[in-house]
């Protein structure tokens, strides 16, 4: 059974995740609307993945008998400078999502709740995946460059980590 700070963390975590499919989504549509179909199809990819993570939270809530709540999401933002200062943004903003995943683990072990703490894992590492790729993605703009075929190079590239 969950204590009421632990559902309230984790219906936040439910909100952030939903958050961050509908930033990824803008992201995939300034692509689109610029031509990188590239990094378009990877970010929309990547938009129903971070669904899939508000998912598992709000079955897992569900399951406890609690009540997953759905609130207001914030507007994302929709205009970006360069395909680099979306995947900048992308990599910052799945350091806040780690940082959250960090506090909610946090909040387990003070309500000694070890059922959510071993729950909790599975973002854990998969925060640990998520920091790695966008990194990965940010360091093709290094070594690739942008001048010449480079961005339709690294569009190509992005394309290429779809999984
Ligand atoms: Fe669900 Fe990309 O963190």
């Amino acid at each position: 059974m969950l204590t009421q700070k632990m559902i309230q963390r984790l219906n936040e975590q439910v909100n952030l995740e939903m958050y961050s499919s509908n930033i990824y989504l803008a992201m995939s549509a300034w692509c689109a609307n610029k031509g990188l179909n590239g990094s378009a199809a990877f970010l929309k990819d990547h938009s129903k993945e971070e669904l899939s993570h508000a998912y598992k939270i709000f079955d897992y809530i569900n399951e406890t008998g609690a009540m997953a709540t759905i609130e207001q999401i914030n507007k994302p933002q929709s205009e970006f400078t360069s395909l680099q200062d979306v995947f900048e943004k992308t990599y910052n903003h799945e350091l806040v999502v780690s940082k959250s995943i960090l506090e909610l683990v946090d909040v387990a072990l003070s309500e000694k709740d070890y059922s959510t703490f071993n729950f909790l894992q599975w973002y854990v590492s998969e925060q640990h995946e998520e920091e790695k790729l966008f990194k990965e993605i940010l360091d093709k703009f290094e070594i690739i460059g942008m001048e010449g075929r480079g961005l339709f190079m690294i569009d190509r590239e992005i394309a290429a980590l779809l999984r």
